[in-house]
């Protein structure tokens, strides 16, 4: 459930109506609905809860959606933070997550951002493979700390909505294989600077179907027993993110009550805490993309464009990954709906957000939505065609805020600066 509805024929998130914000803030622009973001992270507390699940860490996905707004809207609800930068732990940081809340995870974590992490306090980094072990020892000994550590495992799970998103199986780049987290655990534990506390795990995004996260928890379930059995210290098991949305006429996600279930039945008896790191669940239908429709172009043999005003440096996700978001008219006009291919102005074919899509009428200056972009939207925008940044509005009841403003051209151009023989 979202917060975005229509009421007297014009699309309101909350009780502001699009419009009043298109209007103040131009287009395009991302906005977000406070109530939305509370409820999603509540629903998933909850339930996880409701099986059971005690004080389970719920560290939100930076990544999927890095306003700061967010993050501190989150926050006050007791959220943590998944982050996998120094940036994104500055983030979440800066907006009062606490260190001993965020778990900071990714491939390629450079010395300097291993040192930061630690130096923050982090409450736990995961190590993705076993130089990256090696190298986290190394920094924590020469700023004489222990760095506590646990093991993303990679559990050769098939899941995930896009081949560019499923992360979980053994050709992928993610985490250590379960013969290898079994040795490196054990080594870990012996050495001075590192503290492994548990394993983690992540197989994909946008996952529909329980069953790969099943059998991947069931999986880690084992390992949790096996390091046990050999005597080893383990305190958490954090079970990642990747819970799918409904985008529409996608397949329908499982809910978040039979998502708990399949954790509670897998972690039964482990007495370890859980941890998770999910973005698109809590984020993607808290927010929308607005855009305003520049023209509409018919071609004499058929084909009837939408140029709008936003483009793929706004929301990269249809060009990157096919993906399919509702597109809804902010004042929908009476009439028969027509097939439309909805464009970008950036010089690229790709800056195509669907074709053929039957929609309502529009004209030139008319407002749409996309809808369900409060995921990987801002958080992947870019100034390609050098069009600025794009902004961000918050909205509570009948407030709104603009949390991140759209930068003039002039600060645009101000951050460059010449090179010396030029
Ligand atoms: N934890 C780790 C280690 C991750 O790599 C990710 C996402 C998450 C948690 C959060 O996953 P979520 O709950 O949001 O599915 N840009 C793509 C999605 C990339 C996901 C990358 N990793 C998209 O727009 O669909």
């Amino acid at each position: 459930m979202n917060h975005f509805e229509l009421r007297d024929g014009e699309l309101y998130c909350e009780d502001v109506p699009l419009a009043v914000i298109a209007q103040a803030v131009g287009t395009p622009v991302y906005v977000y609905s406070t109530a939305t973001f509370e409820r999603h992270y509540t629903v998933l507390r909850e339930a996880l809860e409701a099986e059971g699940v005690r004080d389970p860490l719920i560290a939100f996905a930076v990544k999927a959606n890095s306003n700061l707004a967010v993050l501190r809207t989150l926050a006050k609800l007791g959220a943590g933070a998944d982050t996998v930068s120094e940036g994104e732990i500055r983030r979440a940081l800066a907006a009062g997550v606490p260190p001993e809340r965020i778990v900071f995870s990714g491939v390629g974590k450079t010395r300097a951002e291993i040192a930061f992490a630690l130096e923050a306090g982090v409450c736990e980094i995961n190590v993705e493979s076993e130089p990256e072990m090696l190298a986290i020892a190394q920094v924590a000994q020469s700023l004489g700390k222990r760095a506590t550590i646990a093991f993303r495992v990679n559990p050769d799970v098939a899941a995930g909505g896009h081949a560019k998103i499923a992360t979980g199986k053994s050709e992928n780049k993610f985490g250590v294989s379960f013969a290898e987290a079994e040795r490196l655990y054990a080594q870990a534990s012996n050495n001075a600077w590192l503290k492994p506390v548990g394993v983690a795990c992540h197989i994909g995004s946008q996952i529909t179907d329980l069953a790969p996260m099943a059998e991947a928890f069931e999986k880690m379930a084992g390992l949790v027993r096996r390091l046990k059995g050999e005597g080893l210290h383990v305190e958490r098991l954090d079970l990642g993110g990747g819970l799918g949305v409904p985008y529409f006429n996608q397949p329908e996600p499982p809910s978040p009550a039979d998502y708990a279930k399949v954790v509670a039945q897998a972690t039964r008896g482990l007495d370890v805490t859980l941890a998770f790191e999910p973005g698109r669940v809590i984020a993607a239908n808290a927010g929308v993309l607005l855009a305003q429709v520049v023209h509409v172009h018919e071609r004499p043999e058929g084909r009837r464009f939408l140029v709008l005003d936003a483009a793929m440096n706004d929301l990269l996700r249809p060009a990157m990954y096919d993906a399919y978001h509702d597109i809804r008219a902010v004042r929908p006009r009476e009439g028969e709906a027509k097939p439309y291919d909805v464009v970008g102005p950036v010089c690229e074919t790709g800056d195509t957000f669907t074709r053929d899509r039957a929609l309502p009428a529009f004209e030139s200056g008319d407002l749409v939505a996309f809808m369900s972009a409060g995921a990987y939207g801002a958080s992947m925008a870019s100034e390609y065609n050098s069009r600025p940044l794009v902004p961000e509005v918050m909205v509570k009841g009948g407030d709104y805020a603009i949390v991140r403003p759209r930068p003039t051209y002039d600060e645009m151009l101000a951050r460059e600066t010449p090179a010396p023989w030029l």
